[in-house]
C-alpha cells in the first residue's frame, strides 16, 4: 500500500488534485513531529490564508482511522502518525512478495527510451574519463527496465575519421601483424601516437589517401580498419563484462555514412542551409549560439551531421518517447546546437532529446583522461581498486573464503559507486582510499552492511516470519520508512536523470540499519515475537540493498 496515496486521498481541498496534494506528501526526517507531513505553504496563496490556519482547518475535517492513527497542526505542517505495525506490515509483505522485483514497476510499459552511452572512440585509449558516461548509462539502464520502460542502450561509436587514415599510413610504416594480434588497443594506440608525433608532410599526405580509400569501399583498408575495431571492442567489451554493461545496438559514427545525404537535403529544402566561406552552416545566431556546421568546404561531415542523422534514424527505428546522451557536459554546445537544428527542421520530437550532462573524473594525483602522453587508462583503476580491495579484505579476514572473487565484487562496486555517488554534473576526483574505504559513504559500506545482515539472517536458521501486533520501536520503525521509499527514490531518480539518488538511499539504509543493529539485539531478542520482527526486517533490508545495488550494476557477496 502507499501511504502517501492514502493521505492524499483523505484530503479534501478544493481547487487541489488528489496528485498535487500526494506530491507535497513529505517524509519528516525527525520522526518526533509525524511520520508524514502535508506543508500547507503552498495553498496559502489560493486561500488567502495563512499556512497555519490552513493546517488547522484540515486538520479539523480529517478523519483519523486504523492505518493514520493521529493528527496534527504544528507550524503550518499537518502532521500525521501511522499505525506502526500496519505500516511495517504492509511494508514488508510487500518486501517478501517482490523480492528482486521489489521497487519495479510498470509506468514505462509501452514507452521506449534509448540511452545513447559510453561511446568509445575505436583505436583509442578507453580512459577514466568514460568511467561516468559508461557507469551512469549503465544505471539509468537498468533503472529503466526496472521501470517497465524498453530501453535502447546504443554504443554510438567513434569509428569514423581521418585518423583511420592515418592509422592505416602508420601500421603500413611502423607495424607488424604479431605485435599488434598481441598487444591490440595499446599497440594501435601506440602507432596512432607516434603518427601524431612523427608523421611528416608525406606521410600527412598518405594518410589522407588511406581515409579516402576507407570511405571508397577499398577492400584492404576496410579490412585493416574492421582488425583495428575488432581489437578494440574485444578490449572494451571485457571491460563492459566486468561493469554489467550491455548494449543492444552498436551503430555508430560510420553507421550513418549513407544516412546524411538525406538529411542535408532536407535542410536544404526547409532552406535552413547557409553557405559560409565554402562551408555548409546552420545559423543559429538568433538563438545565441554558434553556426551549426554541416559540411566543411571540402565537403567533409561533421560530428554533428551524423549526430542529426543519427537523432532522425533512431526516431524512425525506435520511435522513442526519450532519447538520452550520456556526455561530458563538455559537449553541452554541441547538443544543444543538434537540438535546435531538429527543431528548425520542425521535428516536434526535438524536445524529447535530453543531454544527460555529467562531469570530469580526475585522479587525486592530478592526472586527467586527456592530458597529453599520460593517459589513465579504465583498465588500470579497475585491477588497482581490485588488488587493493584484496589486501584490505585480507587483513580484515584472512580466513575468508573465495577471498579473489570477493575482492573483485568489492573492488569493482568502489570504481562504480565512485563514480555514481555524487550528483552527476559535478567535477569528481577519484581517490582509492577514499572509494574503498568500509567507514564512509561507499559501496564496500553497504556491501559490508549486506554481508552482516547475511550473516544474522544464516545464524538465526530459520529466517523471521511476521508476528501479528507487534509495536516496531523507533530504531524499527525509521528502518521500516526507509525501505518504504524505496519506489519512490527509483522514480525520482528516473525523473531527473540521477542514479546517485539510489547511491545516496543505499548508504542511507545501510546506516540506518547499523543503528538498528546497535539498538537492538537481534538473534538473542528480549523475546520470540521481537525477534522474528527483526529477523523480518533484516531480511528485507538486505533484499533492498540488493536491489539498489543491482541497478547500479555492483554485486553483492554473501560474505566479507
Ligand atoms: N565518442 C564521443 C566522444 O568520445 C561521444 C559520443 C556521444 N554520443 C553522440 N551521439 N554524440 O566524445
Amino acid at each position: 500500500m502507499d501511504y502517501k496515496r492514502y493521505i492524499a486521498e483523505k484530503i479534501k481541498i478544493d481547487g487541489v488534485s488528489a496528485d498535487e496534494i500526494y506530491s507535497s506528501v513529505t517524509l519528516p526526517p525527525d520522526t518526533q513531529m509525524g511520520d508524514f507531513a502535508l506543508p500547507c505553504f503552498k495553498f496559502a496563496k489560493i486561500f488567502r490564508k495563512s499556512p497555519a490556519v490552513i493546517a488547522e482547518e484540515l486538520k479539523s475535517a480529517f478523519n483519523v482511522d486504523k492505518v493514520i492513527t493521529e493528527v496534527s497542526a504544528v507550524n503550518g505542517y499537518l502532521n500525521f502518525k501511522v499505525n506502526r505495525y500496519e505500516f511495517a506490515k504492509t511494508v514488508i509483505s510487500e518486501i517478501e512478495n517482490r523480492k528482486d522485483k521489489f521497487g519495479s514497476s510498470v509506468v514505462g510499459n509501452g514507452k521506449t527510451i534509448c540511452i545513447d552511452y559510453s561511446s568509445v572512440n575505436i583505436a583509442k585509449p578507453f580512459h577514466i574519463g568514460h568511467l561516468s558516461t559508461t557507469v551512469i548509462g549503465g544505471a539509468l539502464y537498468k533503472l529503466f527496465k526496472f521501470l517497465g520502460y524498453n530501453v535502447v542502450g546504443i554504443n554510438h561509436l567513434g569509428d569514423y575519421g581521418t585518423q583511420f587514415g592515418k592509422l592505416i599510413c602508420a601500421y603500413k610504416h611502423w607495424g607488424n601483424k604479431e605485435e599488434v594480434e598481441s598487444g591490440g588497443i595499446h599497440a594501435i594506440n601506440d602507432l596512432y601516437v607516434r603518427f601524431n608525433n612523427e608523421a611528416d608532410e608525406d606521410m600527412q599526405a598518405e594518410a589522407r589517401e588511406y581515409f579516402k580509400l576507407i570511405e571508397s569501399g577499398d577492400e584492404e583498408a576496410n579490412a585493416l580498419f574492421e582488425w583495428f575495431k575488432a581489437l578494440t571492442m574485444d578490449y572494451v567489451n571485457a571491460i563492459y563484462k566486468k561493469l554489467n554493461i550491455t548494449f543492444d545496438s552498436y551503430a555508430g559514427e560510420r553507421f550513418y555514412s549513407d544516412k546524411m545525404q538525406p538529411v542535408i537535403d532536407e535542410l536544404e529544402e526547409k532552406r535552413l542551409l547557409e553557405t559560409s566561406e565554402g562551408a555548409k552552416i546552420v545559423d543559429l545566431e538568433k538563438f545565441g549560439m554558434p553556426p551549426c556546421l554541416i559540411l566543411r568546404s571540402d565537403g567533409a561531415s561533421l560530428y554533428a551531421t551524423r549526430d542529426l542523422a543519427a537523432a532522425i534514424y533512431r526516431k524512425n527505428t525506435y520511435d522513442f518517447y526519450k532519447c538520452l546522451y550520456v556526455v561530458a557536459y563538455q559537449q553541452n554546445l554541441h547538443f544543444k546546437q543538434v537540438f535546435k537544428v531538429l527543431e528548425l527542421m520542425g521535428k516536434d520530437w526535438a524536445s524529447d532529446l535530453v543531454h544527460v550532462a555529467y562531469g570530469m573524473v580526475s585522479l587525486e594525483d592530478g592526472a586527467m583522461s586527456t592530458r597529453k602522453g599520460k593517459v589513465v587508462w579504465l583498465e588500470d583503476v579497475i585491477s588497482k581498486c581490485i588488488d587493493k580491495a584484496y589486501i584490505i579484505i585480507n587483513e580484515k579476514n584472512p580466513e575468508l573464503e573465495n577471498k579473489k572473487e570477493i575482492a573483485e565484487k568489492v573492488g569493482l562496486g568502489a570504481v562504480i559507486f565512485g563514480a555514481l555517488y555524487n550528483n552527476k554534473i559535478k567535477d569528481i576526483v577519484f581517490s582509492y582510499d577514499k572509494v574503498l574505504s568500509f567507514e564512509g559513504e561507499t559501496s564496500v559500506y553497504v556491501q559490508y552492511t549486506c554481508a552482516r545482515a547475511n550473516s544474522v539472517l544464516s545464524k538465526s536458521m530459520t529466517g523471521g516470519s511476521l508476528p501479528e501486533n507487534y509495536e516496531p520501536n523507533t530504531a524499527e520503525f525509521e528502518l521500516v520508512k526507509q525501505l518504504a521509499q524505496f519506489p519512490e527514490i527509483l522514480a525520482e531518480a528516473a525523473d531527473k536523470y540521477e542514479p546517485s539518488y539510489i547511491a545516496r538511499f543505499a548508504v542511507d539504509l545501510a546506516q540506518k540499519f547499523n543503528k538498528f543493529y546497535i539498538d537492538c539485539k537481534i538473534l538473542a531478542a528480549e523475546d520470540e515475537k521481537s525477534r522474528q520482527f527483526r529477523l523480518s526486517l533484516t531480511s528485507a533490508t538486505l533484499q533492498t540493498l540488493k536491489n539498489s545495488l543491482s541497478i547500479l550494476g555492483i554485486g553483492v557477496p554473501d560474505k566479507m
